[in-house]
């Protein structure tokens, strides 16, 4: 077999609305340690979670289009709202393969165990119905529960911990539909949430596994590299070079409890320079 060595070292490329896809890095390092990674957070225009989807789309492409010029292997849609609202344009437009965090994450919690299955997400995303599509093509008879819960973002922004009162409540109060249904997995649906997975999983008890779309989509891209042998088997650590919309200095600051690791380097890139790339699939 010929081992193109120069596809290999290329990076993989992720994207997301803002720091949370971070948390996909940080699953990816742990799955790929030696693969480098280039990071776009689009932190000038998140949330895209309240936004329309068309709007959303509209940033998806372009977030797309800024990281397919920096010589790819693959790459990762991190963002749920961003997968929901234009994974199939993306796909079409890209000449990289793309990963995205819904496929995953319900293939995952199916194979999770039988009966209900829940999701939590932010409102574009249920409102898209993107997680129930999914769920329903892979197996038409599961029930399904989606709760949108969009305080949880600007909660976990403000670095408010799995222990905290305020946590509690705001859980209390969406997760208390799931609570008696009892769902044999649930997904957490957002780049978020698996920082507050002590908190959820305390609540739902231990009949419900919570499914991290990260972690589930980081197992997605090591198959798919494994497949195309194209896996960085370097034996050094990764290099995670980010691009934010927003101030640079403060994504660095944050950016550690994200994806649980430095910044490695991150620069500025306007969103007039990503307005440039094409709108369309
Ligand atoms: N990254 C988004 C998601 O996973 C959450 C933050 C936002 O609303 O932009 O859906």
């Amino acid at each position: 077999m010929v081992v193109d060595v120069e596809k290999r070292n290329r990076p993989i490329g992720v994207f997301d609305s803002g720091l949370g896809g971070l948390t996909v890095v940080r699953e990816l390092f742990r799955t790929m340690p030696g693969e480098d990674i280039v990071y776009l957070g689009d932190s000038a225009r998140v949330p895209y979670g309240i936004k329309s989807l068309e709007t959303v789309r509209r940033f998806a492409l372009e977030d797309a289009g800024f990281l397919l010029g920096q010589d790819l292997k693959l790459l990762v849609v991190a963002c749920n709202t961003a997968s929901a609202a234009a994974i199939e344009v993306i796909s079409a437009a890209s000449p990289v393969p793309v990963v995205d965090v819904i496929r995953p994450g319900v293939a995952a919690a199916l194979a999770a165990g039988a009966g209900p299955v829940g999701v939590v997400a932010t409102e574009a995303t249920i409102r898209s119905g993107a997680y129930q599509r999914a769920i329903a093509d892979a197996d038409a008879s599961r029930e399904v529960h989606a709760v949108a819960a969009p305080l949880l973002v600007p909660i976990v922004e403000e670095g408010r911990a799995d222990d905290d009162p305020i946590v509690t409540h705001v859980l209390c109060d969406y997760l208390h539909d799931l609570q008696r249904i009892r769902p044999a997995s649930l997904i957490l649906g957002c780049t978020h949430y698996p920082l507050l997975s002590g908190a959820i999983g305390k609540l739902m008890g231990p009949d419900t596994v919570l499914i991290s779309s990260g972690q589930a989509a980081a197992d997605e891209v090591r198959r798919r590299l494994e497949k195309d042998n194209a896996k960085n088997e370097k034996d050094t650590g990764g290099q995670l070079r980010c691009y934010t919309t927003d101030n640079p200095q403060r994504f660095a600051q944050l950016g550690e409890r994200f994806g649980g690791r430095p910044v490695d380097v991150v620069e500025y890139v306007g969103t007039d320079e990503l307005e440039r790339y094409p709108h369309s699939g």
